[in-house]
C-alpha cells in the first residue's frame, strides 16, 4: 500500500461505464476536480483500462454492429431478389464482422479518453475500494494508491448473471461476453433466455443462418411488453425460424465433443432434450458491489442487491451516490446517463431529477421493438380509462417503398384528459421512431397534440401521426 499523501479530488467516480464517464464529464464540466477509475476488465492489447464499460465493450455497441451485418448479410441473401438486384449467394465472414465490430468498439473506447483529457479527468487505473470516512469525504484505494474525495459516484454496473450447474467458458457456453465474440455460425444455437439480450442474439444469428432455439422459464413471452407487441413478435420471430418454447425448466447440460445436450421439462412436466453446439446464456444481471468493500462502511442495499438510492440517487452514506446498472430502475445505458447528469448538477446545486415513466426501451431485433409510458394491461390494471389508436405499417408508403410492413404502432391515451400515457412500436426504426412519443409524453403532450403536427412524407414517422389520429378515431389512411 502507498504512503505517499493521497491525491485529493472534488468527485471521485468508480467505473468508466455510461454512469461513470458522463458523471464524470459533466462534473468536470461544471468546475469539480474529477478522476473516475476503472478496473478494466476487457481485454484490452496494450492493458490499458478500457473505458465505455458493459455499454461499449460488450453490450450495447457491439450487439448493434452484428446486428447490422446480419440485416445486411440476410437482405443480401433474401430480400435483393425482390427489388430486382442478384448477386452471387453471399458469404458470411464472421472473423471479418467480428473484426469490424472491434474496430469500432477501439475507436469508442479510445474517443472517450479523448473526451476525458479535454474535459480534464484524471483517469485513474484500477478497481475501486471503499477504506473509510475522513474528514470532509471519503478514502478509497484505487489499484493499490490512496485516493480521496469530497464526494464518490458508484457507477460499478453489472454482470450477466449465470445458472447453477450451467458453466459458461464463453467459449460453448457464453454469456454476453463470448455471445459478441463467437467465431462461426453455429449450427444449432440455443438461448437460455427470451429477454432481451436472448431476442436480440437469437435474430442475429438466425440472420446469419442458425438454426435458434429460445427458451424461457417464464410461460409468457416479453412479459414487460405491451401484450399486442408480445404476440406480434412471438409470430413474426416464429417465422423467421426461430423455436421458442416457454415455461421450460431446466435439468442437466452435458457439454461433450459432439455439442450441448440440455435436458428440460416443459410446462406438463414432460421431458424433453434440447441440443445445439453453442449455449448462449441470458438470464438477467446482477450489480457489481462485491470489490468496493461497501458493506464495510455501510452502505445500503435493496431486496435485489442493488445499492438503495433515494430518487436523487443518493445512498444512505453522506456525499456517496450511485448510478446506473448499480442500483434500482431499468438496467439501459441511456438511464445510467441521465442519472449521472442528475447526480453531477445536484453536486453543483443545480435541481435534476430521473423520471422512469419516460425513459424509452428498445429491442434491436428485426423488426425493433420499441415503447415508452404504460402498456394497455398495467393501465387496466390501474383503473385507467384509455383509448387506443393503432396502425399498422402496411399503411405507410415509405414502409411499402422500404419493404418493410411488418408491426404496428399502438398509441393509448388517457379517455379523459386525452393525455398521451404509452406507445409501443413492433416494427422498421423503432429505436428512431419512439423519439418523438418520448418528447411528447415527457411535455404531457395529448393524442390531438400529435395529430396536429405536420409528418413529413413519406416517411415513417406518419405511422405515428395516423395511430395519434387514431385515438380520436379519424386515421386517414387506414
Ligand atoms: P457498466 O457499463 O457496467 O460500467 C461499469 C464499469 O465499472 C465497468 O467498466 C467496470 O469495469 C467498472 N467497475 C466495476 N467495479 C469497479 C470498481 N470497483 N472499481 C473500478 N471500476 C469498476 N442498454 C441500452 O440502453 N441499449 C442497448 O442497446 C443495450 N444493449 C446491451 C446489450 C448487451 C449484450 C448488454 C449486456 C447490455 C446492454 N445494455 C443496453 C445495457 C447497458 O450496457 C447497461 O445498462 C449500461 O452499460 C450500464 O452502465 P453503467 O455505467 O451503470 O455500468
Ligand atoms: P432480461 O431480464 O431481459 O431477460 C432474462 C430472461 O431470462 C427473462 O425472460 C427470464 O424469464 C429468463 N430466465 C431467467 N431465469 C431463467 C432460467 N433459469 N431459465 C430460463 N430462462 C430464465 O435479461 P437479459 O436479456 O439478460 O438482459 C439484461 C438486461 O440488459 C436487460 O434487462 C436490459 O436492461 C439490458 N439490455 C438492454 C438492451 C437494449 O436496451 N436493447 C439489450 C440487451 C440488454
Amino acid at each position: 500500500m502507498d504512503t505517499k499523501t493521497p491525491e485529493r479530488y472534488d468527485v471521485l467516480v468508480i467505473g468508466g461505464g455510461p454512469g461513470g464517464y458522463v458523471a464524470a464529464i459533466r462534473a468536470a464540466q461544471l468546475g469539480f476536480r474529477v478522476a473516475c477509475c476503472e478496473s478494466n476488465p476487457y481485454a484490452d492489447p496494450d492493458g490499458e483500462p478500457r473505458l465505455g464499460g458493459t455499454c461499449l465493450n460488450v453490450g450495447c455497441i457491439p450487439s448493434k454492429a452484428l446486428l447490422h451485418t446480419s440485416h445486411l448479410f440476410a437482405d443480401a441473401r433474401d430480400v435483393f431478389a425482390a427489388h430486382g438486384i442478384y448477386i452471387n449467394v453471399p458469404r458470411i465472414d464472421v472473423p471479418g464482422m467480428i473484426g469490424r465490430k472491434n474496430a469500432i468498439v477501439t475507436q469508442l473506447t479510445k474517443g472517450i479518453k479523448g473526451l476525458f483529457k479535454k474535459n480534464g479527468v484524471t483517469l485513474l487505473k484500477g478497481v475501486g475500494v471503499f477504506a473509510g470516512p475522513v474528514e470532509n469525504g471519503w478514502r478509497l484505494s484505487v489499484g493499490g494508491a490512496l485516493v480521496e474525495a469530497e464526494r464518490v459516484v458508484i457507477a460499478t454496473g453489472s454482470r450477466a448473471r449465470h445458472l447453477p450447474g450451467i458453466p459458461v467458458d464463453n467459449r460453448i457456453v457464453c454469456d454476453n461476453v463470448g455471445a459478441l465474440d463467437i467465431d462461426a455460425v453455429p449450427k444449432r444455437l440455443i438461448v437460455i433466455g427470451a429477454g432481451v439480450i436472448g431476442l436480440e442474439m437469437g435474430v442475429l444469428w438466425r440472420r446469419l443462418g442458425a438454426e435458434v432455439t429460445l427458451i424461457d422459464v417464464l410461460p409468457d413471452f416479453l412479459p414487460q411488453a405491451d401484450r399486442d407487441i408480445a404476440r406480434e413478435a412471438a409470430r413474426i420471430f416464429s417465422k423467421l425460424g426461430i423455436d421458442i418454447r416457454l415455461g421450460i425448466t431446466l435439468g442437466d447440460i452435458k457439454i461433450s465433443k459432439k455439442g450441448v445436450a440440455i435436458t428440460c421439462a416443459d410446462q406438463s412436466g414432460a421431458a424433453m432434450k434440447i441440443e445445439g453446439d453453442r449455449v448462449i446464456v441470458s438470464v438477467g444481471r446482477q450489480p457489481n458491489v462485491e470489490g468496493l468493500n461497501a458493506r464495510a462502511v455501510g452502505l445500503e442495499f435493496d431486496e435485489h442487491g442493488r445499492i438503495q438510492t433515494d430518487a436523487r440517487c443518493r445512498t444512505n452514506l453522506p456525499g456517496v451516490w450511485a448510478v446506473g446498472d448499480v442500483t434500482s430502475g431499468p438496467m439501459l445505458a441511456h438511464k445510467a446517463m441521465e442519472e449521472a447528469i442528475m447526480v453531477a448538477e445536484t453536486m453543483a446545486g443545480q435541481s435534476g431529477c430521473r423520471d422512469f415513466d419516460a425513459i424509452p426501451w428498445v429491442i434491436y431485433s428485426l423488426p425493433e421493438i420499441a415503447w415508452v409510458g404504460k402498456t394497455e394491461q398495467q393501465l387496466k390494471a390501474e383503473n385507467v380509462a384509455c383509448k387506443t389508436g393503432r396502425i399498422p405499417f402496411t399503411a405507410s408508403g415509405r414502409a411499402l417503398g422500404a419493404g418493410e410492413t411488418a408491426g404496428f404502432v399502438k398509441m393509448l391515451a388517457d379517455a379523459a384528459t386525452d393525455r398521451i400515457l404509452g406507445v409501443h412500436i413492433i416494427g422498421a426504426n423503432a429505436s428512431e421512431l419512439i423519439s418523438e412519443a418520448v418528447v411528447a409524453m415527457k411535455f404531457g403532450a395529448a393524442s390531438e397534440d400529435l395529430a396536429r403536427i405536420c409528418h413529413a412524407h413519406p416517411s415513417l414517422s406518419e405511422v405515428i401521426h395516423e395511430a395519434a389520429l387514431a385515438c380520436d378515431k379519424r386515421a386517414l389512411h387506414f
